[in-house]
């Protein structure tokens, strides 16, 4: 018998999740582009609605999300039977884990895709593997030749974070249609919102027609309310049975309920958002790609230039310049990726800003 209690196999394994950086000393309102949080900020009315729910906080919320699964599916032309709603799509990647994976089960991801997956599958004992990718895009073959017997989900984030790269709605109905049936395939669509792509579809249609999909969905992102938790998944009915069924009753806040309804009825504000990303991602990818550094072509609220392997223009000189500066961005080595940052597309004027002190430090003499 040891002396203290002793986590199960593996969790200690587990190299904690690190968010962005929120703080720059002596830096009092630093520019914040380290977690992709929305650049314009919420919804007026989402804010509005979740002030107004400030007195009536000493009661339980509905525990099915009712109201926000209708609004939900009124705008997405879902069924919201089918919607379960979470605690930030962390959460749900975390239930429908428990659910479907446990110890000797696999969990398959692609290289650079979102860190919680591997830390959801360590969590109950099941082993994370990571396919290789090709040009920082998931590849479906390489995803495809790692199932094996012991596979129980394959996550793919759509677009994937850090990377922004994506796979077209025809290359994810190959990775379906190479899958047993028995496999969950969870298509995290965090980013979906912000995409202009002909040949991208975030997932509906194959959860409509197939019984293993889920499609992961957030208000953290391009409706900007990261700060209260709330995400939703689109499931065949079984599986939202099965979701349903072990989700905490009361798993999403009351005002994150209120302030979700507001945000997803205000399509002004969502129509604004993405054509805030669509003049300024590109804005900032060229001013980026003419001082020289390498970029994957992003479709995400976010881009990960290369920097030089250069003693003095690394990717971590960049970040302490930028640091220093106020500018706040998030160093890759977790995922593996310790020559690129990831920069979030802020507001215009942030993004003039980095530009100008990112040339700066490229034209720094060494
Ligand atoms: C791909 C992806 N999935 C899920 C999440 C988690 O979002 P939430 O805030 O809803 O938990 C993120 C957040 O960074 C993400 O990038």
């Amino acid at each position: 018998m040891t002396s203290a209690p002793v986590p199960r196999p593996g969790i200690l394994d587990i190299a904690p999740y690190i968010g962005g950086e929120s703080k720059a000393a002596g830096v009092a309102r630093p520019i914040r582009l380290a977690s992709n949080e929305s650049a314009l900020g919420p919804s007026p009315n989402a804010v509005a609605a979740y002030r107004a729910l400030a007195g009536d906080i000493f009661r339980y919320p509905n525990g099915s999300a009712a109201e926000l699964r209708a609004a939900l599916g009124r705008h997405n032309g879902v069924d919201p039977a089918q919607v379960v709603c979470g605690s930030g799509s962390d959460e749900l990647i975390g239930m429908l884990i428990r659910a479907y994976a446990g110890p000797g089960d696999e969990v398959l991801y692609s290289r650079h895709g979102f860190l919680m997956y591997p830390i959801g599958a360590m969590s109950v004992g099941a082993k994370p593997v990571a396919a290789p990718e090709r040009d920082l895009t998931a590849d479906v073959d390489a995803l495809l030749v790692h199932v094996t017997d012991r596979t129980r989900i394959v996550f793919i984030a759509n677009p994937n974070n850090p990377t922004g790269t994506y796979l077209s709605a025809d290359e994810l109905a190959r990775l379906h249609a190479g899958l047993p049936k028995h496999v969950v395939l969870a298509i995290d669509a965090a980013y979906a919102e912000f995409v202009h792509r002909n040949d991208y579809e975030p997932g509906i249609g194959l959860v409509n027609r197939a019984e293993n999909v889920v499609m992961l969905r957030t208000f953290s992102k391009i409706y900007a309310l990261a700060g209260l938790r709330l995400g939703w998944a689109y499931c065949p009915p079984a599986i939202a049975d099965v979701l349903n069924r072990i989700r905490g009753p009361f798993n999403v806040t009351a005002p994150a309920l209120a302030a979700g309804v507001a945000a997803v009825e205000d399509v002004a504000a969502l129509a604004q958002a993405r054509a805030h990303n669509e003049k300024w991602l590109p804005w900032f990818s060229d001013k980026l790609a003419a001082l020289g550094l390498e970029l994957t072509p992003s479709v995400g609220n976010f881009v990960l230039p290369r920097f030089p392997d250069e003693p003095g223009r690394s990717a971590d000189a960049a970040f302490d310049f930028l640091q220093a500066r106020g500018i706040l961005t998030r160093k890759m080595g977790g995922y593996g990726l310790p020559k690129h940052l990831r920069i979030t597309i802020g507001t215009g004027e942030e993004m003039e800003t980095v530009a100008a002190v990112i040339a700066e430090f490229m034209a720094q003499e060494r």
